[in-house]
């Protein structure tokens, strides 16, 4: 079997996933789009953000690669064919940059680190009451790759963890939930709320006004999903309200955030750029090469996206 033809959309970072490529399979072509022959035929396509059109006129296409976790930026894409499969990270050492990002979410929360610093803003020295692990109540929305193994970690650290999901999970030491109806109690169980939900049509706009209402007073919400499955504009109001008493989010609706957004300034809100996890070349390509090997072999390749489920 001739070696494989592999497409690369990795931007500036090319020649370093090329090379990581090379040092694993040099047989193999992994071309990026300025080095690729015209009318050359591709195999496979390594990126998340191909040019618009691309998808449909590589006819010898077996895949497409996302490089992450979330794939909803390829399935909105109308050049996508609908029986090419999609495949996803799976974890590839993203779930442990998730549960360091978590529990700075945490302990913001439990070491009431947004109450001191607006206090240190008003020079005022003022000690409030411990909270001890074992009350402050997790909730995680989203119990896959990167979800589990947040849930896991924090309960490992004595927190009281639950989850949600769409099937029945059992994972050890978390209380595990499924389903829409199960929803708003785990919001109302909820000291600190991690999303960590893959965004679809069901995932979409989830957390709105009336759900984010359902939380503790003073809970904290840390979104490190997608930003469309927030309302924003309702987090807002309900942080002005003293509803809820923070938030650490990592992804918004618009990226990069807007600099007229309110969220950028507002003192119970902490920003970060879309870095809670981070794609890490080295297992990533790790996961391409095994697949496109898995497929070449007539293996079924691991992490190919259920379409119909869109996650
Ligand atoms: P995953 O393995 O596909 O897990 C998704 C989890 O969400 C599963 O437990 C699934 O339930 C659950 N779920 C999906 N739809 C649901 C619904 N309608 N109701 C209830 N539960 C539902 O995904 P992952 O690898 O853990 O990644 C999750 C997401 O994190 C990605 O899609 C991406 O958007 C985001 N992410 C963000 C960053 C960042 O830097 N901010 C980095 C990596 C990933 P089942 O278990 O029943 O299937
Ligand atoms: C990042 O957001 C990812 O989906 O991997």
């Amino acid at each position: 079997m001739s070696a494989p033809t592999v497409l690369l959309h990795a931007g500036e970072a090319a020649p370093h996933w090329q090379a990581l490529f090379a040092a694993r399979r040099p047989s193999w072509r992994v071309v990026t789009e300025g080095q690729r022959a015209p009318d050359q035929p591709i195999d496979y396509l390594v990126g998340s953000r191909p040019p618009a059109g691309q998808l449909a006129r590589l006819p010898r296409l077996r895949a497409v690669f996302a490089l992450g976790a979330g794939v909803d930026a390829l399935l909105a894409r109308e050049d996508l064919p609908p029986s090419l499969p999609v495949v996803r990270l799976l974890d590839a050492g993203m779930a442990d940059q998730m549960v360091e990002y978590a529990l700075f979410g945490v302990l913001l929360w439990q070491r009431r680190l947004l109450d001191y610093a607006l206090q240190q803003g008003r020079r005022e020295w003022r000690q409030q009451p411990p909270r001890l692990r074992a009350e402050v109540r997790v909730g995680v929305l989203g119990l896959g790759a990167i979800g589990a193994a947040v849930a896991i970690a924090l309960a490992r650290l004595g927190y009281r963890v639950s989850g949600w999901s769409r099937s029945a999970r059992h994972l050890p030491g978390i209380r595990c939930v499924d389903g829409i109806a199960a929803l708003d109690p785990l919001l109302a169980d909820s000291d600190v709320l991690i999303n960590l939900l893959p965004s679809t049509p069901q995932t979409r706009g989830l957390l709105d006004r009336a759900r984010l209402a359902r939380l503790p007073r003073g809970a904290l919400l840390v979104n490190a999903a997608r930003g469309d499955q927030l309302d924003a504009e309702a987090l807002c109001a309900l942080l002005d309200d003293g509803v809820l008493g923070g938030a650490l989010l990592d992804v918004f609706a618009t990226e990069p955030l807007p600099a007229d957004s309110p969220l950028w300034s507002h003192s119970r809100v902490v920003v970060t750029p879309h870095v809670a996890a981070l794609t890490l070349p080295g297992p990533a390509v790790e996961q391409i090469v095994a697949n496109i090997e898995r497929d070449r072999s007539g293996q079924p390749m691991l992490g190919v996206v259920d379409r119909a489920r869109a996650y």
